[in-house]
């Protein structure tokens, strides 16, 4: 046993944390095969999501695939949104949030197009890898993969509550760098949670409104 009490509550809550998950992996089952499976990515912003206070919070899930990162923000007290241009999603989420006596808003909704409020929490795992035409809408992104985190970023400030944050994957196949010098210059940001891979580092970064402009 670990004498140190708040290592103790770190224990605790990590186990608590992987039992939600283990629950919310059985409830989505085989997911069709048009709907984005879990992946190193959608673990990479569940570990960054385990650190983000969200009960009582509005959550929007946007790309929310076979719904995990909604499910788990839902299963920790969160009123939570989840968004898709794939219709399965939406009834995977749905089908999955019932399972589990969950209850969660599920949208059909080009990023922010049918989402009229503002949230705490926004959480984006987009399709990003480099690629001529858009095939898969799960992961093709476009030329330089970032044309949807882009087009996310732009649309961003009008659904971001002033203290509220976002969570956005981003991998070394993109220029990030270039992402948020040209496109976000109101938002502030940090890497929250990274990891290395095969051929590419993964990085979750935790947007927020820059320190002069929250409220
Ligand atoms: C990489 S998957 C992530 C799925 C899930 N959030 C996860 O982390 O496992 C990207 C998701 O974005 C969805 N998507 C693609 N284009 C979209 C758009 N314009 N608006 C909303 N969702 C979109 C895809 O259908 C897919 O479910």
């Amino acid at each position: 046993m670990n004498p140190n009490p708040k290592a103790q509550r770190t224990d605790s809550q990590k186990a608590e944390n992987d039992e939600i998950l283990r629950k919310i992996l059985c409830a989505i089952g085989d997911v069709p095969r048009s709907v984005y499976s879990p992946s190193d990515d959608t673990f990479l912003i569940l570990d960054a999501l385990a650190k983000t206070p969200v009960e009582g919070k509005k959550v929007l899930d946007v790309g929310t695939g076979s719904g995990i990162l909604g499910l788990f923000c839902a299963a920790r007290g969160a009123h939570v949104t989840a968004t898709d241009v794939n219709e399965l999603c939406l009834q995977t989420v749905q089908k999955a949030a019932r399972a589990l006596g969950l209850s969660i808003r599920a949208i059909s909704s080009d990023l922010f197009s049918n989402v009229r409020e503002r949230f705490n929490v926004i959480i984006f795992n987009p399709p990003y890898l480099p690629s001529l035409t858009v095939e898969d809408r799960s992961v093709d992104g476009g030329p330089d993969g970032m044309a949807l985190s882009k087009r996310f970023l732009r649309n961003l400030a009008d659904h971001l509550e002033r203290d509220g944050t976002a969570l956005l994957l981003v991998s070394s196949l993109n220029d990030s760098a270039s992402l948020f010098s040209a496109e976000i210059p109101q938002f502030q940001y940090e890497v929250t949670t990274k990891r290395s891979l095969f051929f590419e580092e993964l990085q979750v970064l935790n947007v927020r409104f820059r320190d002069d402009l929250a409220r």
